[in-house]
């Protein structure tokens, strides 16, 4: 079966779970499926099969899609305001490129919706220190930090914040985030069981175990991430094809030259293989037998060839879009527009289970009560 073929099964086995919930007598939460992204740069292959592949996915099959790009989170560690702002409107690119339709998603910026920051500080007040600073991706990303930015360690009830606030039921990341929606989860039941049913207690959706942690080409025990100082460890979608063509060639395997695809044993020519198969839509063991009798170090030209010409529309789609800012600001306006409408009712009701809302009647019984 191609990866393809089985990212688009896993997708109709969700559809199917949807479709049954949808069908239950009176579905409490409408299906709404909610994620996010970071403006820290191009998008990488691990973005793209993990996470984005996903997302057209779900959109062409008319869910209901809300796609941020959460420079809120982006700020977390030192970062350069021109470069950050850069990244934004060449994140929104490359997301419309990769077939994102504004028309079927709202795709929007985080930080133009102030009700993610309100709803994270209510979140903050039920959260733990012990239980922030347990989450592994705080452990990894602090480690070798000397001053700890408190945004780093509050950054996953900021996640929590950006989930709940449109009430969403399904989240399609990568296996990295896996931790984070478990935060959320407890968030939501801990929110639930103190003030009242509020929110939906969301899912993650994760495509397979090959797409859901794309490994880097320099380190198969490591993700392949855009913060990995080593620039041979990931395939941008804007690289060049001679730097796609070099990556792959540096690309760590072992010592047998045979191709062949066994993740657990051999993860770094498997994990060439996964992308193969991805960018080719063939299968892993039609691959396999179609590359019987040449080796790793010949395989990771066919690899690389067929890297290059799928990423090369994509290039093209992203340079076009970046060639019109003036649409791209529209996008994000009107997807900030749409965003807030839903997050500000969430945010309303947020206040009012915390007793902080004292309007109308409400209010005129307490002034009389206090006269
Ligand atoms: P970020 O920007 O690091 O990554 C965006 C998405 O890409 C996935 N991903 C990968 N998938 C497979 N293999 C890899 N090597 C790989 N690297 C990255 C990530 O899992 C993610 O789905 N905290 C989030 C952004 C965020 C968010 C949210 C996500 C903020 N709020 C709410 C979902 C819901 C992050 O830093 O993603």
């Amino acid at each position: 079966m191609t990866i393809l073929r089985r990212i688009s099964r896993q997708i109709v086995k969700n559809s199917r779970k949807y479709s049954s919930e949808k069908s239950s007598p009176e579905p409490k939460y409408p299906t709404r499926v909610f994620s996010g992204i970071q403006p820290t740069g191009s998008i990488h292959l691990g973005n793209y099969l993990g996470a984005i592949s996903q997302w057209v996915q779900l959109q062409n099959q008319n869910k209901d899609l809300i796609l941020s790009i959460v420079d809120l989170h982006s700020i977390t560690l030192p970062h350069e305001p021109k470069k950050l702002s850069r990244n934004i409107l060449e994140l929104t690119a490359t997301l419309l490129a990769c077939g994102i339709d504004p028309n079927k998603a709202i795709l929007f910026q985080q930080s133009k919706v102030s009700a993610h920051a309100e709803l994270c500080w209510c979140l903050g007040c039920i959260s733990t220190m012990a239980r922030l600073a347990h989450l592994p991706q705080y452990k990894e990303k602090s480690e070798n930090l000397k001053n700890i930015p408190l945004g780093l360690f509050v950054y996953p009830v900021l996640q929590a914040a950006d989930i709940l606030s449109y009430k969403a039921t399904h989240i399609p990341v990568g296996e990295d985030q896996v931790q984070q929606i478990q935060l959320c989860q407890e968030l939501a039941r801990i929110f639930n069981g103190r003030f009242g049913e509020t929110f939906p207690i969301p899912r993650s959706l994760i495509t397979s175990s090959e797409y859901g942690r794309v490994r880097s080409l320099r380190d198969p025990s490591k993700k392949m991430s855009k913060s990995d100082p080593d620039e041979k460890s990931r395939i941008c979608m804007t690289d060049m094809p001679d730097t796609i063509a070099r990556n792959i060639k540096k690309a760590v395997t072992d010592f047998t030259s045979e191709v062949t695809f066994d993740p657990v044993n051999r993860p770094g020519v498997s994990n060439l293989i996964s992308i193969h198969s991805f960018v080719s839509g063939k299968s892993v063991n039609d691959i396999c037998q179609e590359v019987q009798g040449i080796d790793t170090g010949k395989y990771k030209f066919v690899v690389a060839d067929a890297v290059i010409s799928y990423v090369k529309p994509i290039q093209e789609k992203i340079g076009h879009y970046l060639n019109d800012v003036g649409y791209l600001y529209g996008v994000l306006e009107e997807g900030n527009a749409k965003a807030a409408q839903i997050a500000n009712v969430t945010l309303k009701e947020v206040h009012e289970k915390l007793g902080m809302t004292v309007e109308g009647r409400k209010r005129d019984d307490i002034v009389a009560k206090c006269v």
